[in-house]
């Protein structure tokens, strides 16, 4: 995909702005800070100075893959980019967050834009912890945050972001199969016992991670049987 770049040194959401704006084609919109960064299921996400904040915006006739599997594809290209960049040993936890030593360093958020009822672009916004904030992370956060101790100036978060979007352009032109291959390989707690959520049903499981489904899903061996999660949350 040949991405436009928009830059800004703060702005409120770089997700929100490809909304307003309603961007069509593939653009890469970064910003250094945001005021009101956010995350899945409503939540805040601090974008605080010491981040790598942008949104790849995907326009659906580039992509070969579910759009479900959008957010999957991002995390393998984020995980992919920064452990090039570090060498640092990096995982995915269900479903969209990378872990750094068990503490989160980076956030997906992607969001289907549709007209007249069809899906005609996904917005895919990525915040990636690269220092801890001067003060420190927030204290809401401070126990399950990290940051991949990566420090560059903004023509090296540039830079980050379009290696970033490149990965990703790549990895949506694969097929689902593909895409899950690549996920499973870094899948964090796998034969481990996890409790997550699952916001389809409101119910809370308990059980060992067996793996992720070629649509996404977890899959969770429980004491009642096998249990798959399509849309959720590991909460611990
Ligand atoms: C999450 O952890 O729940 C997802 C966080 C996604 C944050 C990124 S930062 C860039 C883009 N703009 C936003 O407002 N959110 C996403």
């Amino acid at each position: 995909m040949n991405f436009d770049f928009i830059f800004f040194d703060e702005i409120k959401s770089t997700n929100d702005f490809a909304k307003e704006k309603k961007i069509k084609s593939p653009t890469v919109i970064m910003a250094r800070v945001q005021s009101g960064g956010r995350g899945r299921m409503g939540r805040s996400f601090i974008s605080e100075e010491g981040g790598l904040y942008f949104s790849a915006v995907l326009p659906t006739g580039y992509l070969s893959c579910s759009l479900s599997l959008c957010t999957a594809a991002a995390a393998v290209a984020v995980r992919r980019v920064l452990f090039e960049k570090t060498g640092k040993p990096l995982c995915i936890k269900w479903v969209n967050d990378i872990l750094l030593d068990g503490k989160k360093v980076c956030g997906i958020l992607s969001e289907t834009v549709t007209e007249n009822g069809y899906p005609e672009s996904v917005i895919v916004g990525i915040g990636v912890n690269l220092i801890e904030p001067k003060d420190g992370f927030a204290p809401e956060i401070r126990h399950r945050a990290g940051a991949i101790d990566y420090f560059t100036d903004t023509e090296g978060a540039k830079e980050l972001a379009f290696a970033i979007s490149e990965e990703l352009s790549g990895l949506v032109r694969c097929s689902d199969g593909e895409i899950i291959s690549l996920y499973r390989e870094h899948l964090a707690f796998v034969g481990e016992n996890i409790t997550a959520a699952d916001y389809k049903s409101g119910e809370v499981h308990s059980g060992k991670i067996v793996s992720v489904s070629e649509a996404g899903e977890l899959l969770l061996k429980t004491e009642n049987g096998d249990v798959l999660l399509s849309s959720g949350e590991i909460l611990y």
